[in-house]
């Protein structure tokens, strides 16, 4: 495992040792934690976690792998469970994880491996990295990035990663009364160019990255049935009908986003 997330490895084993500070502004309000890693040897890391019903997690994990795919670096991922104790950590913690634990405690939240010594993306990133970013969110249907909210990282060397795709594959799992998807690609992704990419990058320079993007979606079928399956065996309680309807959705919503690339 190298540095950040790899589609092609399994999820790290993690359990949650103790919370150290919130992290965020404000919806989510993600938890820098202590984890413990299982293998390849047992260790203590800093992940950030994200307590959040519903399908956040999925989405977040897809996305991951969709980006190691095309290139995209993010942060190590995986899902760890909240653990019901609301005491843990430093008693500087004690409210916001008491919060956390009576809200989520039992349930599985996805995280992130801490970027050491990273910052908040502020405007320094060359064209091209921007443009691949910018060529994925179109894919990945994201509309949670942008010069306000980067949802982005810079290290130390001015490496971009990503982060914070909790709002990816907006309304993937929407259905109608009839049990139609009411996922518009068309609007989606007209949406993601006003808000995303005329602020980043001309269409010009992302068109370039076309055939890297639409090779990635070759595997995407392949890369999220094989994550769901993983998941589903360790989260056989899943709530909800999300395994089942991204499955009902995948061949569609593949072709429409291949179709503009
Ligand atoms: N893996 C990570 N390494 C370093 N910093 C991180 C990591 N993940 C998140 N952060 C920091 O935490 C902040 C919030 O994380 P994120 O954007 O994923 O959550 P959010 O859904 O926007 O939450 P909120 O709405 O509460 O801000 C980020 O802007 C970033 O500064
Ligand atoms: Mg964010």
């Amino acid at each position: 495992m190298g540095r950040f997330h790899d589609a092609t490895q399994p999820l790290a084993k993690l359990t949650l040792s103790e919370p150290v500070r919130v992290m965020g502004r404000g919806e989510l309000n993600p938890i820098l934690c202590r984890l413990l890693r299982e293998a390849p040897k047992s260790a203590l890391e800093s992940w950030v976690v994200k307590p959040a019903h519903g399908t956040i997690v999925l989405r977040e994990l897809i996305a991951a792998d969709l980006a190691s795919l095309v290139g995209i670096r993010v942060p190590e991922s995986s899902v760890v469970e909240i653990p019901l104790n609301p005491s843990l950590g430093p008693a500087s913690m004690h409210d916001a994880w008491g919060h956390v634990v009576r809200r989520f405690g039992g349930q599985l939240a996805f995280c992130s491996r801490f970027v050491e010594n990273a910052c908040d993306y502020s405007g320094d990133a060359d064209d091209g990295d921007l443009a691949e970013l910018w060529a994925f969110d179109r894919g990945i249907a994201n509309f949670d990035r942008s010069d306000k909210n980067p949802n982005c990282l810079s290290t130390t060397k001015k490496e971009l990663v990503a982060i914070d795709h909790h709002l990816a594959f907006y309304k993937v799992d929407e259905i109608d009364q009839s049990g139609a998807s009411t996922f518009d690609i068309e609007t989606m992704l007209s949406e993601a160019v006003d808000d995303v990419g005329r602020r980043h990058v001309g269409a010009k320079a992302a068109a370039s990255l076309t055939e890297v993007t639409n090779a990635a979606y070759d595997k995407l079928g392949e890369v999220v049935t094989h994550r769901l399956n993983e998941l589903e065996g360790r989260w056989p309680s899943f709530p909800g009908t999300l395994f089942a309807d991204i499955r009902r959705f995948l061949p569609t919503w593949i072709a429409a986003v291949r179709r503009h690339p």
